[in-house]
């Protein structure tokens, strides 16, 4: 299986990592700098957008938000039976069908983690994507990361909740080394601790199971430490904060595109 990379950037390059040896991976960018390095990376190279087509049986567009129309209406009537994946912000199903004239599309919504492979990807299909197509999808970007299968309309709060979380939890891992710096650590020692307490906690939280709240107990003993730190957490507005976070990013990504 021949997978075309139209786009070999953060979120292409990201993605053909995770897929090599799983598929054949071949690349299309008009930047040559970016196609030497997908020759670095052992990715073949296609000369131009036609031939890349020709080779491929799916395509994975992972263009910017502004060059994608283009590139999709070059696409208009030449898909035939192959399948469009595509990573690109605010790109809904319906445009994409208006600009090809296919309905074999899969939306995707990936978050910067996927520069590690650890993406949290948001997917959405089109009606044309018959259901074998849809499982050996999901088999097969799988290896990109958690996919979690979802309805169109909840991608703008997908985009907030998981595309621009990673930025809420960088300014939680912040603050977390700032108030370690406060109490005499370096800010180095600091942040490597806070990085180690999240990802330790997710970690737990995800193999264990269970809601935040009972680990948030069982971390908390009566009339303890813990509990005078979560108080002053309630009264400063914690989580209306973050609700409110989430809805705000959520409302700026229904204005874009
Ligand atoms: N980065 C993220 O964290 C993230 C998260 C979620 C979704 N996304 C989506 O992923 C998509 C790609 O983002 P990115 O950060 O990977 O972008 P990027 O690093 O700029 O990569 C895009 C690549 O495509 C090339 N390109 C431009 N026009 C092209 C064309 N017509 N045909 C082939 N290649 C072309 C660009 O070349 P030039 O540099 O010369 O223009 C660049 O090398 C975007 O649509 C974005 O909304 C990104």
């Amino acid at each position: 299986m021949v997978i075309g990379v139209v786009g070999y950037g953060n979120m292409g390059e990201s993605f053909a990592r995770s897929l090599k040896g799983r598929a054949e991976l071949l690349v299309y960018d008009t930047n040559p700098g970016r196609c030497e390095s997908a020759l670095k990376e052992g990715f073949g190279v296609a000369k131009d957008l036609e031939f890349l087509l020709q080779s491929s049986r799916w395509l994975l567009l992972a263009v910017k938000p502004k060059d994608a129309p283009e590139v999709l209406q070059r696409l208009r009537g030449k898909l035939k039976d192959r399948l469009l994946v595509s990573v690109v912000a605010g790109l809904s199903l319906s445009k994409m069908e208006e600009l090809t004239g296919s309905s074999s599309l899969v939306r995707l919504m990936p978050n910067i983690n996927a520069l590690v492979g650890r993406a949290t990807i948001a997917c959405a299909f089109a009606r044309g994507v018959q259901e074998r197509e849809r499982e050996e999808f999901v088999e097969l970007f799988s290896s990109c990361g958690s996919l979690y299968t979802i309805g169109e309309e909840l991608f703008d709060a997908f985009t907030a909740l998981a595309g621009s979380g990673p930025a809420f939890v960088f300014k939680f891992v912040h603050a977390l080394a700032l108030a370690g710096l406060r109490e005499g650590f370096s800010y180095e020692t600091a942040k490597s601790i806070a990085v180690d307490v999240v990802l330790g906690s997710c970690e737990l939280l995800k193999q264990k199971g269970g809601n935040p709240e009972d680990w948030l107990i069982r971390v908390a003993s009566p009339a303890g430490t813990t509990v005078e730190g979560v108080k002053v957490l309630e009264e400063r507005g914690f989580v209306g904060t973050l609700m409110e976070c989430v809805r705000k990013t959520s409302e700026r990504a229904k204005t874009l595109l």
